[in-house]
């Protein structure tokens, strides 16, 4: 595999959890931008957040892409709001196919509602949180290669998916 599979989205659309079985299935490795984020910090994001504030995180998650985007054949699984540096994508595409996980806000609550460690979710109203950051980041997730339904529960079906995409 020459290219990058480089997997966007909003949290809880998938993104860990297709990354890791893709790579698992095409024997390549797996790269998160949240993991090294929190590596080189230190900290976890949530800490991070809260210590050093979200543009200390974005100037942090844009040096990592950077730097990841020279890779070749690996599975990059990005943060969620990867998409709001305008320099961040096509760094990412130089070498790599994008795949946009696609999910309604409602079905992203669903899945995320019991999680307490989502910076951007501490409010009291968490789906209409999600829906409005959704409606701001479409239009940038929309600039993914490949857009994949990640509505079921299941990840069988965007894994065959992006398997077909790439061959
Ligand atoms: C964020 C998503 C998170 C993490 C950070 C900010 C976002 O990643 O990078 O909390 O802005 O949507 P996941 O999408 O992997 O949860």
């Amino acid at each position: 595999m020459e290219k990058n599979i480089v997997l966007i989205g909003f949290m809880g659309s998938g993104k860990s959890v297709i990354a890791r079985e893709l790579a698992k299935r095409l024997k390549v490795e797996m790269i998160s931008t949240d993991a090294l984020v929190e590596a080189r910090e230190g900290q976890l994001i949530h800490e991070i957040f809260k210590s050093k504030g979200e543009a200390y995180f974005r100037n942090l998650e844009s040096d990592i892409v950077r730097e990841i985007s020279s890779r070749r054949g690996v599975i990059i699984d990005c943060g969620g709001g990867v998409v709001l540096r305008k320099e961040n994508l096509p760094h990412l595409k130089a070498n790599g196919i994008v795949f946009y996980l696609q999910a309604t806000p409602e079905v992203i609550y669903e899945r995320i509602k019991h999680e307490g460690h989502r910076p951007l979710l501490k409010t009291p109203d968490p789906l209409g949180c999600i829906k409005e950051l959704y409606q701001q980041r479409l239009p940038l997730y929309n600039q993914a290669d490949h857009v994949i339904d990640a509505n079921d529960a299941s990840i069988e079906g965007p894994i065959v998916e992006i398997l077909k995409k790439i061959q």
